[in-house]
């Protein structure tokens, strides 16, 4: 950091946290907090806290919190450097003018360079779509129908036809290392230390993040030909299976549901009609991290990809997967047309909100998909379809939601809905009834077991952090090393100071040692927990529980590295000492 502790906490307290947020959301005050509509993810009832003691905001539903310095780098998407400049400058603070040395350039986070990286050359994209050089881009997307507006909106650019003018301009800021590990150029291979760019002569598409920064890039042909968009390749920065197009515009569209498409296009043409809670899982199988990630924001998706066979296929599997992180699913199918793009520009957006609401749950659309494989009309091949449709049915544990979709499905194939029922039952007498659902379950509480390690490293920080009297005896059993979470670790090292310093413990002081968005969202969710006990026997127990769970948990990891025996006979005696461990809270 480039500046002094001292003056990023001054600025800090002089900006009012309820002050500065209550002039980008509507607050009212409820008991001594404030609440509001979260900005930051969807919503009709306000589960957005702002707590003027704490000078901390939390949202209950999404997760989102931190400091006034977390706020203004989440809501304006600053960086914390940005933040501090706009917050000094909000209450007329002058800031020291600072060289950055070198030696702190090189030492700045990588992922601040790569991320800065991709943002100049989203300015230089968007520059070049303006130009002279852009007008064939910029006809293309005329042609498409894209607005001004949108091209701005989502930052389109174009990549020029000339072989590395990308790279000479990035190389006048940043060393060929860094460019090199950004995938926007590739070394050649004839010429050492020379380097061509990713991509030439496309319409450029940035990928942003939930913050609304840049993290890679696609780039469309502007002609038929293959490969019709390149992107990015994986970067430190971007992971296409954890990231979804659009969700930055998606989170904070006020609507309860979240509708899934496959392209950027897509998007972009859905958000131009005015339906702006799209996502786009861009062409990849749709995995289980952007299912959880989708789960932050809404519990109702849409799924509407292409209408060929692939966006079908694509289709039934993305649905157990969403289903799986605990999302109610439905589809849409875009009728005729080949795509939610094509069928909006065709149709305009009032059908396609008509469509939405006709979309059908994702069990229906399972069953429909399962009778198109085969001929209803022909006897036999009917009753394979009605066994099959029966195992599914089986697969339903809710006895309601299984009665209902019997009812549906017998009107649909017009089938007996008596007949289905016995078939239904009697194949569970048979098999015992065995569902999807219990895989469900399996991998939730798995999770869990991943969990527990960093769960125990919570409930020790936030049982400390609010008693001085916990820490006391903790600490004597807990060293800042123990705590294997990077963040946690940075936290513990905090209180421990803090209180050995004999401070108090203030959360938004704390959250200003993190610079990273997602860090500071993290320690305010740390700091928004409680543990909850009836008496002290329990919290004692708690207290056991994970100390002895975050201490064996060390052991485990460092028996694996060590193979002095001598050490490792050390370890298994400090495992079976752990076994008798007892922390008593008298003994601060
Ligand atoms: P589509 O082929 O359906 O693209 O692929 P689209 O969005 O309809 O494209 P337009 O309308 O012709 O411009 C869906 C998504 O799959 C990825 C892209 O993210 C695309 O938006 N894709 C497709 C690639 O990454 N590479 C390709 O060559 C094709
Ligand atoms: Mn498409």
């Amino acid at each position: 950091m480039y500046y002094p502790e001292e003056l990023i906490e001054e600025i800090r307290v002089q900006n009012d946290i309820v002050d500065v947020i209550s002039s980008h959301v509507q607050l009212n005050k409820k008991g001594n907090a404030y609440f509001g509509l979260c900005p930051f993810h969807n919503e009709k009832t306000p589960s957005f806290a702002v707590n003027s003691d704490k000078q901390m905001y939390y949202c209950f539903g999404c997760g989102a919190g931190g400091n006034v310095y977390t706020f203004v780098m989440e809501y304006e998407n600053f960086s914390f450097v940005e933040a501090i400049k706009y917050l000094a400058d909000r209450v007329h603070i002058t800031l020291p003018t600072v060289e950055v040395p070198d030696e702190v350039k090189r030492k700045m986070d990588f992922k601040h360079l790569l991320l800065d990286i991709n943002k100049s050359a989203a300015r230089y994209f968007y520059y070049q779509l303006k130009s002279d050089k852009g007008k064939n881009a910029l006809n293309y997307l005329n042609k498409r129908g894209i607005s001004e507006e949108t091209q701005k909106k989502f930052g389109l650019g174009y990549s020029n036809i000339f072989r590395n003018d990308l790279y000479r301009y990035l190389s006048e800021k940043y060393d060929d290392k860094a460019l090199a590990e950004s995938g926007l150029v590739i070394p050649e291979k004839k010429v050492q230390g020379e380097f061509f760019d990713r991509f030439f002569n496309r319409v450029m598409f940035p990928i942003f993040d939930v913050h609304n920064r840049v993290i890679g890039f696609g780039g469309r042909i502007l002609s038929d030909s293959n490969p019709k968009y390149l992107n990015s390749p994986e970067t430190k920065l971007f992971d296409k299976s954890r990231n979804l197009y659009g969700l930055n515009f998606a989170r904070s569209s006020r609507k309860d549901s979240i509708i899934i498409v496959e392209g950027y296009m897509d998007v972009i043409s859905l958000f131009q009609a005015g339906i702006t809670n799209v996502v786009a899982s861009l062409g990849t199988a749709f995995t289980m991290e952007q299912a959880a990630l989708l789960k932050r924001y809404t519990n109702n998706v849409i799924m509407s990809y292409d209408s060929d066979g692939a966006g079908i296929k694509a289709t039934l599997r993305a649905i157990p997967i969403l289903k799986s992180k605990g999302l109610s699913v439905r589809v849409l199918r875009v009728e005729q047309y080949k795509d939610p793009d094509e069928y909006i520009k065709n149709k305009g957006s009032e059908a396609f909100n008509k469509l939405l609401d006709k979309a059908i749950p994702s069990f229906m659309f399972e069953i429909e998909e399962l009778g198109n494989k085969y001929n209803l009309d022909d006897p036999a091949s009917r009753t394979k379809f009605q066994d099959e449709v029966a195992t599914k049915l089986l697969g339903l544990e809710n006895e309601l939601e299984r009665d209902n979709y019997m009812e549906a499905i017998s009107k649909k194939y017009n089938t007996k809905k008596q007949l289905l029922e016995k078939v239904v039952n009697e194949k569970g007498k048979n098999t015992g009834i065995v569902t999807t659902q219990k895989e469900v379950k399996y991998v939730k509480k798995n999770n869990n077991i991943d969990d527990g390690i960093t769960l125990a490293q919570r409930s020790i920080l936030i049982l400390i952090a609010n008693s001085y009297d916990i820490y006391k005896v903790v600490k004597k059993y807990l060293d800042i090393s123990e705590f294997s979470n990077e963040v946690y670790q940075k936290v513990a090292k905090e209180v421990y100071e803090t209180y050995d310093n004999k401070g108090k413990i203030e959360p938004a002081v704390i959250i200003n040692k993190f610079i990273e968005l997602e860090h500071q969202n993290m320690v305010a969710r740390l700091f928004n927990n409680k543990v909850s006990f009836e008496n002290k026997m329990q919290l004692e127990k708690i207290i056991n529980d994970s100390v002895r769970l975050i201490k064996s948990y060390n052991i485990d990891i460092n028996s694996r590295v060590i193979n002095d025996t001598s050490e490792l006979q050390k370890l298994i005696l400090a495992k079976r000492e752990l076994q008798v461990l007892h922390i008593s809270l008298n003994d601060g």
